[in-house]
């Protein structure tokens, strides 16, 4: 009763408030997301559910003003843009789109390339396609997308997940047909088709996994000795409170940033084993917290993103059996201890 109780003093405290531009004081933590981002200079962005967005107004205030950068979840994927071979469907993509520019967001492209959400005549036509075709099919693919949206992109995932468990390039339709050069391919073409964009090459894991890390550093190294334009790697920072926090995280950030790149959290989201308690969200708060303050340390941090800002339309239950409550707002839009324990990051000493 009294956890309710004090609930629900919270939750209107933070009605009232949410809304108005109160300026930070002394002392004081800012009071949205948007402007924690503005105060910090670090972007702070949510993925983006294209069906929420059309049919959710409560959802879609939320967002916008609590976020200054947003990533489309799925709209952006192979398999949504082009569910049959040169039949384009871009109205969740072009949706955020319009709803960012509209409400002042910059936006992360999610992307070009992955081994999953690949659209069936691609995968069901792969063995019939030559390496030649798959090659110009892929480069195509890549202009499609990208040059669709030049200029309007702060920074693409050009490539998602390229990296195994434990290191080693994945062993994906990708690799195996095109060999290791495809992800230099990538982001020449990628270059090309935006010269504008930041060029990522974005994982999960490489907050605590080093052969993950070591691997994933190789191919940047060897990238940016070829003269390949890539500008920055992408830390996924789906983590899990029934796991040790990734105390590495900060050292990982900082072998990239040495080489001059710039580094993002572009996924974080914080999954507990169901039922929640009031001590789980009170550790998971220390984790998003921990997150977010790695970024605000590195100078070369440029966004940090959370993979579905509400557990209303968050992808954990899914994925994941028995966990959830992974994102800063529950179901009913309440902030839960996280996104209160990411304001204080501003808060004047
Ligand atoms: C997930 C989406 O959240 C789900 O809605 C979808 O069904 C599967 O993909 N790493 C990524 C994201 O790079 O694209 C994934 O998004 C989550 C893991």
């Amino acid at each position: 009763m009294k956890i309710r109780s004090a609930l629900i003093v919270i939750t209107s405290a933070f009605m009232l408030t949410a809304g108005a531009a109160v300026p930070a004081t002394a002392g004081h933590s800012p009071h949205t997301l948007r402007a924690l981002a503005k105060k910090t200079g670090v972007r702070i962005g949510s993925a983006v559910d294209a069906d929420a967005l059309a049919a959710d107004r409560d959802y879609r205030r939320l967002l916008n003003r609590q976020f200054n950068h947003v990533t489309a979840e799925n709209a952006k994927k192979w398999a949504l843009v082009e569910p049959e071979r040169g039949v384009f469907d871009w109205s969740g993509a072009d949706a955020i789109v319009r709803n960012a520019k509209r409400n002042g967001q910059q936006i992360r492209g999610h992307t070009l390339l992955w081994h999953n959400q690949l659209p069936e005549w691609l995968t069901e036509g792969e063995p019939n396609f030559t390496t030649a075709e798959l090659r110009s099919i892929l480069r195509k693919h890549v202009f499609d997308v990208a040059g669709r949206y030049r200029g309007q992109i702060r920074a693409w995932d050009v490539v998602n997940e390229v990296v195994e468990d434990g290191g080693g390039f994945r062993n994906t339709l990708w690799f195996r047909r095109l060999g290791e050069g495809y992800i230099a391919d990538m982001f020449r073409w990628a270059h090309q088709a935006d010269p504008h964009a930041k060029l990522y090459i974005n994982d999960y894991n490489l907050e605590w996994d080093t052969a993950k890390v070591q691997t994933t550093f190789e191919i940047v190294t060897d990238l940016l000795a070829a003269g390949v334009p890539i500008h920055g790697v992408g830390f996924q920072g789906h983590l899990g409170i029934q796991f040790d926090y990734p105390t590495a995280f900060p050292e990982h950030m900082k072998r990239f940033t040495d080489l001059g790149l710039e580094v993002a959290v572009t996924e974080a989201d914080v999954r507990m084993v169901l039922p929640v308690t009031a001590e789980k969200e009170a550790t998971q708060a220390t984790y998003y917290q921990n997150l977010l303050r790695t970024c605000l340390e590195n100078r070369k941090c440029t966004e940090f993103t959370t993979w579905g800002y509400t557990d209303r339309y968050q992808w954990v239950p899914g994925f994941f059996e028995g966990e959830g409550s992974a994102a800063l707002f529950d179901e009913d839009l309440v902030p839960k201890p996280a996104y209160f324990a990411l304001l204080a990051l501003g808060r004047k000493k």
